[in-house]
């Protein structure tokens, strides 16, 4: 394993109040001990590595709350392995992932195994959403380590779709435990794709899983979580109209998220990249990115997930409807938003708000999303000064294709750090680097 004990000098360190501090870092065991300006070394250092930050901003690592990594049993698309060096480039030091593998993560014995896979394979940190199937209460609520419960309200077939009220307010009686949603109305989405049978511009992916279908669902599952008192998180929301529901009202136990692909991405891709474009739930208007986007300002919108989503271009150039949803996120996301942020639309630290610190206080991780002595030492380094674009031989991930190739972003992970290991340096991986099983137990 590398050195754990690093000293990061001269950085512009992003302080848990949203400052920013010129000075040192000190990581000891994989924990962060000191942050100041001009720290000398420990007399008693024998194994320390120093890194000059001289130019760059010091960052909480991104936690990627919402990701699909493929593995098992998709292989193909992308694995542990290849999705975890995604995540070092892109400056993602802890994610969570779901439960749509093959077989399906909705026991103990599928979330060990995933777990064991992750020990050996991930240079990150990781965790496992359990699936609802409407029949697996006892697992639902008996798994451990676990964010949350997954339920596809739609956009799923099989086992993991659970789109009936009844079956719902079942998982939603029961327990404690976060209901995480993928919130689109099944029974819509079916009917009109009877009425749209046949068109093959998938541009129409975004009438057939319309708008409606999005408002219903969540509509829905606020509903069940009011009547239930029931911790809720509403899973990439991607359209205005959601976005001004909650505004009306959002209990306190409820949170939700938007990925960047929905603020900065809308049916105008469809034009430009076909069915790279089509995910679920699908890309929405100009005015729902806008909507979405002052949502997020106002804290009505509590973080940022990628859905990261990786199928094979093999897969993406069939004809429509026969393609797969999904795009792949890890890599881009914190460069994407850091350019916003330098842009003008929002501030570095509402980013790093939106992509770790509000993120582990959500699913309650201990120890993260903070840069602050006895805090993990899971740090990115960013360059603000330099654009660079995306390019598709510098991906990691397998599927090797990003909705964003060409745009120029600034904010670029120069290095990553997960706990006090370098994972990530100027392009090179160490994958010999290992993260570790996240937990869900911080007292709030
Ligand atoms: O577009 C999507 N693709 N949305 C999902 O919720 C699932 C995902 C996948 O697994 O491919």
């Amino acid at each position: 394993m590398s050195s754990t004990n690093l000293l990061i000098r001269h950085a512009q360190i992003l302080l848990p109040n949203g400052d920013f501090l010129s000075g040192d870092v000190l990581i000891r065991d994989r924990q962060i001990a000191q942050v100041a300006p001009g720290i000398r070394p420990p007399e008693d250092a024998t194994d320390f590595t120093e890194i000059d930050a001289s130019g760059l901003t010091l960052l909480p690592g991104v936690i990627d709350p919402q990701v699909h990594f493929r593995e098992p049993g998709l292989e193909h698309k992308e694995d542990l392995f290849t999705a975890s060096c995604a995540c070092a480039r892109g400056g993602v030091t802890s994610f969570l992932e779901m439960p749509n593998t093959r077989p399906l993560t909705t026991n103990q014995q599928a979330l060990d195994d995933k777990l064991q896979r992750a020990k050996q394979k991930c240079l990150v940190n990781y965790g496992f959403f359990i699936g609802a199937t409407g029949d697996n209460t006892p697992d639902l609520l008996a798994v451990n380590p676990t964010p949350g419960i997954k339920i596809f309200m739609g956009s799923m077939h099989g086992q993991l779709l659970v789109d009936k009220e009844a079956a719902l307010e079942k998982i939603f009686a029961q327990g404690d435990r976060l209901i995480a949603v993928h919130a689109e109305d099944q029974a819509r989405i079916n009917q009109r794709r009877q009425e749209f049978a046949g068109i093959k511009d998938p541009a129409i992916h975004s009438q057939i899983q319309d708008v409606t279908a999005a408002l219903n669902a969540t509509q829905l599952a606020l509903k069940l979580s009011k009547k239930y008192q029931r911790r809720l998180h509403i899973l990439h929301m991607s359209t205005g109209d959601e976005a001004e529901l909650l505004r009306q009202d959002k209990p306190s136990w409820v949170t939700a998220e938007v990925t960047p692909q929905h603020l900065l991405l809308n049916t105008d891709a469809y034009a430009q990249i076909g069915t790279l474009a089509q995910m679920n739930p699908p890309l929405r208007s100009p005015h729902d990115n806008e909507v979405l986007w002052q949502a997020l300002l106002d804290g009505v919108i509590d973080f940022i997930a990628t859905d990261h989503a990786p199928h094979t271009l093999e897969e993406k150039a069939q004809e429509y409807p026969n393609t797969p949803s999904g795009m792949p996120g890890v890599e881009t996301s914190l460069a994407l938003m850091l350019t916003q942020a330098m842009q003008g639309r929002c501030t570095v630290a509402q980013v790093s708000h939106w992509m770790s610190t509000a993120v582990a206080k959500a699913y309650r991780i201990p120890n993260k999303g903070a840069i602050a002595a006895g805090y993990d030492a899971d740090l990115v380094l960013v360059d603000l000064n330099t654009y660079h674009p995306v390019l598709r031989e510098e991906l990691q991930t397998k599927c090797r294709w990003s909705p964003f190739e060409g745009w120029e972003l600034t904010g670029w992970a120069v290095t990553t750090i997960v706990g006090g290991q370098i994972a990530y340096n100027k392009g090179k991986l160490d994958t010999n680097v290992k993260g570790e099983a996240l937990r869900f137990d911080a007292r709030q």
